[in-house]
């Protein structure tokens, strides 16, 4: 016994890895190993043998596992030893830099304008870019063969030769979500509506997808006054301008009576536009007061309810703020554009952190 012992601990110090060490447990203690057959030799011998020899096999078995176990853990420090040597890595190398991304100016002015409207109580909601026509348009009291539909430039969706559904357009404008948003809730309501709108016009300052925000506000003695009072509020703020001059124009829209189309204050100075100085007037927006068809079509009484709303644009703005010359450079995806006009992604516009870099 003391010669199995003896050979058994020698290899297991001599083995070179987790794999001989295996076959050595196999070898000595496993099922047929050297110990279960001298165990099975226990049977031939007499009670008072058996009582000497028994516990020292058994002895002898816990002292071949443990020499195991101890040989297996020594080889893997060993191995995590040869790793720490080997494998070792310089933290304070600098790291490798990485390009970052941009906030588009778009959706940097998208929460620009969210922030100074919802401190004005108004929420955000949105709408389907792909309308059917009765939301695009009647509903906003443009009925089929009026002369608008054809201002609008509209692109229709395909439709086979059999199908007679009415017409699905890319909507025009983000009006449709005002009828959107009286079926939803009702009144009173304070809501602003951004989103892509899609025209088929092309040049400096056109793009056949653009953006507009809506607004709209209906309660029981809203006025013309609240609408004024409330796009200088916005524009003061979002310009950073106080007393940022207006000026409303009398115009026209289905959708509203009275309708007012609103500039603002500018001059150019050496070909550079100046916001809030000067003489000069550019057009932001269409508003009015809402037309009691519409409050109708949305299900609102006209005759309980009145309201106001305006369509901005919101490419326009950004380029008026951050003083972009071409609208077309928005949507081309020219990286050195984005990084040039782009805003950090922890750049998140509030009326306390202020609204722009
Ligand atoms: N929908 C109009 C447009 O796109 C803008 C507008 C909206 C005018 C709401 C009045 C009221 O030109």
């Amino acid at each position: 016994m003391d010669d199995l012992r003896q050979k058994y601990l020698d290899a297991i110090a001599g083995a070179a890895d987790e794999a001989s060490l295996e076959d050595l447990r196999v070898q000595a203690v496993g099922k047929k190993g050297e110990v279960a057959l001298k165990m099975r030799e226990l049977g031939k011998m007499t009670p008072e043998e058996r009582l000497v020899v028994g516990p020292k096999l058994n002895a002898l078995k816990d002292e071949i596992n443990s020499a195991l176990a101890a040989k297996k853990a020594g080889l893997a420090d060993k191995a995590l030893d040869e790793r720490l040597r080997t494998e070792w890595l310089d933290v304070t190398l600098p790291g490798r830099g990485r390009r970052e991304g941009t906030i588009h100016p778009v959706s940097q002015v998208t929460e620009e304008v969210a922030a100074i409207f919802a401190d004005m109580g108004f929420t955000v909601a949105e709408g389907p870019q792909i309308e059917n026509d009765w939301y695009n348009f009647d509903a906003l009291n443009i009925p089929p063969h009026h002369p608008a539909r054809q201002e609008f430039d509209t692109f229709y969706m395909h439709r086979a030769a059999d199908d007679d559904r009415p017409p699905h357009v890319l909507r025009t404008h983000t009006s449709p979500v005002q009828i959107r948003e009286m079926e939803k809730t009702g009144a009173p309501i304070r809501v602003i509506a951004p989103g892509r709108v899609y025209r088929s016009d092309y040049d400096q300052t056109h793009t056949p997808m653009f953006h507009q925000i809506e607004g709209m506000a209906i309660g029981k003695d809203i006025s013309m006054a609240n609408l004024k009072w409330v796009l200088e509020e916005f524009f003061a703020a979002f310009f950073e301008i106080d007393g940022i001059k207006t000026r409303f124009r009398a115009s026209h829209f289905p959708f509203t009576e009275p309708s007012a189309e609103v500039d603002i204050q500018c001059s150019w100075v050496d070909g550079q536009l100046r916001i809030g100085e000067g003489d000069d007037w550019m057009e932001v927006l269409g508003s009015g007061m809402m037309h009691p068809k519409v409050l109708q079509a949305g299900g609102v009484d006209p005759d309980k309810w009145q309201g106001f709303a305006f369509g901005m644009g919101i490419d326009r703005i950004a380029m008026l703020k951050y003083g972009i010359p071409d609208l077309r450079a928005f949507f081309d995806s020219d990286l050195r554009w984005l990084r040039h006009y782009g805003f950090s992604a922890l750049d998140m516009p509030t009326l306390h952190g202020g609204l722009s870099r």
